[in-house]
């Protein structure tokens, strides 16, 4: 373990080469980050301004904090889970970045909340979280820092929802931009990101093959949709569970199988959740699964599937493979249990493929410059990524990408605009 107070916490300086690698692999991929990185380094609209920043350090976050501190920030980061740190890409971070990070691959609960508050210890203008456990942190152990506190962003699903609860209870203390909510970042990163790498984690985890095999979606939301046609598309018989109407029946017309939980369970031979909630997969599901049955979550936390439960109703389990944890039954079943039940596809694969945290970083990079050119005009909240700004990223990725589409001529945007034009 390498530690000091201004370099951070990581695992082992030594891998940092690899990280670099890493990083710069990943940066191929990243071209709208790249065009936000080469104007900040010129125009540094963050100067002046200290980030705790709480995310999966993975080598496209380290390219979202580069960019940062191109732009004048200066920053600490920390994990947002405590299972998805690349431990080289943390190492580079620190000795070839200049990057203080906490974060080791494996920690516990108690050392992932000490790095939390050793990002808090930067005493943050702006805080960047995934999944809010930083904000969450802040308000409630360390709220002397608050009247520090400018604004923030947050990355996901979950973290939005945690935010919207709090600034209902007017516990929210200043305003956040709510990321996931751009379009460039759920269409694409919810959708499609989470729906390969689930799939890759789960592949490498077990080696299993998808062809025929019974799986089951629990939610059907941005990442279920991406999950299950990701799934369908290796030749998986595809289940889909919700509570939604309106997204079980987009399910049934996607072409999708849709069940209660309760008759799912009794077929199903892989279980993934991503639903965001508590317990999608319960005592009573596990009481009645095939012996065999493969439990995975690509949620945000590890509530997805009742772990406490299969613990209570197994007599033993043990480690058959890395992240494969096999639980024996009382009646002799055997449900195995992928990485510990935290996201899959950051547990045991990469996460999201570079190409789609590309936008889902552009738009955390174009939402700090957002809060620092708002600064004192925005009330404690949570609010969208402007239009603009989702719609600016969209532009730029189809640039990188070397697409290049219509535009509405003076004729037919006055005819989107007028309402007396008929046949
Ligand atoms: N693994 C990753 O890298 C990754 C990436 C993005 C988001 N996420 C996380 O994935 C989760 C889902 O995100 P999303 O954007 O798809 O959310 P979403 O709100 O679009 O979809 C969730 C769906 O689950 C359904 N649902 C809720 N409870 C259910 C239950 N008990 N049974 C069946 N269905 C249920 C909801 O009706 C909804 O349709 C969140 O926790 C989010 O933070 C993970």
């Amino acid at each position: 373990m390498a530690s000091n107070r201004t370099a951070g916490d990581v695992k082992d300086l030594s891998l940092a080469k690899d990280g670099v690698n890493r990083i710069e692999w990943a940066e191929r991929e990243m071209g709208v980050l790249r065009l936000i990185r080469q104007r900040f380094e010129k125009e540094k609209p963050l100067a002046g301004y200290k980030y705790a920043l709480c995310l999966h350090v993975t080598s496209e976050t380290a390219n979202l904090a580069i960019t940062l501190k191109a732009g004048g920030g200066d920053l600490v980061l920390c994990a947002s889970n405590p299972l998805s740190t690349q431990d080289n890409v943390a190492a580079a971070l620190v000795s070839e970045y200049g990057i203080p990070t906490y974060s080791i691959n494996g920690e516990n609960n108690d050392t992932y909340y000490q790095h939390i508050s050793a990002a808090l210890d930067h005493q943050p203008h702006y805080t960047m979280d995934d999944g809010a456990d930083l904000l969450s942190n802040l308000h409630t152990q360390r709220s002397d820092l608050l009247g520090n506190v400018l604004g923030g962003t947050e990355e996901t699903t979950t973290g939005v929802i945690r935010l919207n609860a709090m600034a209902a209870e007017g516990k929210l203390a200043y305003p956040v931009i709510a990321v996931n909510e751009a379009e460039t970042k759920h269409f694409f990163d919810n959708r499609y990101g989470t729906g390969q790498s689930t799939l890759d984690g789960i592949t490498r985890a077990t080696n299993l093959l998808w062809a025929g095999r019974k799986v089951v979606v629990g939610g059907y939301g941005w990442c279920g949709r991406g999950v299950s046609s990701r799934a369908r598309g290796m030749g998986a018989h595809v289940i889909v569970t919700e509570i939604n109407p309106i997204r079980a029946l987009e399910a049934v017309m996607d072409g999708f199988t849709v069940m209660s939980g309760a008759e799912a369970a009794k077929v199903g031979e892989v279980f993934i959740t991503v639903t965001g909630g508590l317990h999608t997969i319960g005592r009573s599901h596990i009481e009645v699964m095939k012996s065999g049955a493969i439990l995975a979550n690509s949620g945000h936390f590890n509530v997805e599937i009742d772990i406490p439960a299969l613990e209570e109703m197994s007599t033993s389990h043990r480690k058959v493979r890395p992240f494969v944890e096999e639980y024996t039954m009382r009646d002799g079943r055997l449900i195995y249990l992928l990485g510990e039940g935290r996201l899959i596809n950051l547990t045991a694969a990469e996460g999201h493929p570079s190409v789609v945290m590309d936008m889902s970083f552009a738009n955390q990079a174009l939402s700090a410059e957002y809060l620092v050119k708002t600064q004192g005009t925005l009330k404690a909240g949570v609010y969208d990524v402007p239009k603009e700004t989702d719609q600016e990223v969209g532009r730029l990725k189809l640039e990188a990408m070397g697409i290049e589409i219509d535009t509405l001529t003076a004729e037919q945007q006055n005819y989107q605009e007028s309402w007396d034009q008929g046949t």
